[in-house]
């Protein structure tokens, strides 16, 4: 299977990067979105959803964590400053955990707070009882986590956008499939 060159990305870092990318930013639309409904068949509908994608996108961010283990984080696709290559990689490292924390918070929150955790329908895991202090610190988690995760994102779309407008190098065409010319 492909690995990352400095010069081209493998076909499924790519694909991880902008499926998990998608899928989360989806995740805290509708996570906010839901939260805020008054009690009704919609709202149930949205939680049964959100923990469904959730619980598959934990999956998901499982294998893309193993494998970055694999092919080790992103070397930069130009020469940048110091500050910038520690930067993103704190923010990688940073966006990395937080995608493992929300759904790790997510289905404590849901399981000690006495509720189930759904598949799409294709099984069901609990419930296994009330446990209100871990219930509660997990969902605290859970909101913290989806402020920090928000901010970061902000950040590092808006770093990618900075080298693709501003520096016009190959940080953001190099994650969209481009290879970066060898002279
Ligand atoms: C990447 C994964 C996830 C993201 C980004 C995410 C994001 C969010 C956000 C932004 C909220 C709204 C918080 C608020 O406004 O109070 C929320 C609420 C919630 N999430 Fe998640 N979530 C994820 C995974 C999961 C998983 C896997 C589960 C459970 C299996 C889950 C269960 C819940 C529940 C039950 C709430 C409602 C909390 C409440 O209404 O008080 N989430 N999530
Ligand atoms: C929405 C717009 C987004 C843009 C434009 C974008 C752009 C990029 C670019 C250009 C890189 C390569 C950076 C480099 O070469 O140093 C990258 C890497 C990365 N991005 Fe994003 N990204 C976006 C959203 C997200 C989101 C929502 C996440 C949340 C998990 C995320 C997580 C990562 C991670 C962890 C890396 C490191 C490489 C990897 O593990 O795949 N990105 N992103």
């Amino acid at each position: 299977m492909k690995t990352d060159t400095h010069h081209k990305l493998a076909p499924l870092t790519i694909a991880l990067h902008w499926i998990i990318g998608v899928s989360i930013l989806a995740m805290l639309a509708v996570g906010v979105y839901m939260h805020e409904l008054p009690k009704s068949p919609l709202k149930d509908t949205l939680y049964f959803l959100h923990k469904s994608s959730g619980l598959l996108l934990f999956f998901l961010i499982l294998a893309r964590i193993a494998w970055r283990g694999k092919n080790g984080l992103l070397k930069p696709a130009a020469p940048h400053k110091d500050w910038e290559v520690r930067l993103a990689k704190y923010t990688h490292i940073s966006l990395l955990t937080l995608s493992l924390l929300m759904p790790i918070s997510g289905m404590i929150m849901s399981l000690s707070f006495g509720s189930t955790l759904p598949l799409f329908g294709l099984l069901e895991i609990g419930p296994v009882g009330k446990y209100p202090p871990l219930a509660w610190t997990a969902l605290y988690t859970h909101q913290i986590g989806a402020f920090a995760f928000l901010a970061l994102i902000v950040l590092h779309a808006g770093a990618a956008l900075k080298h693709h407008f501003a520096d016009k190098d190959y940080t953001l065409k190099r994650m969209l499939g481009a290879e970066i010319p060898r002279r």
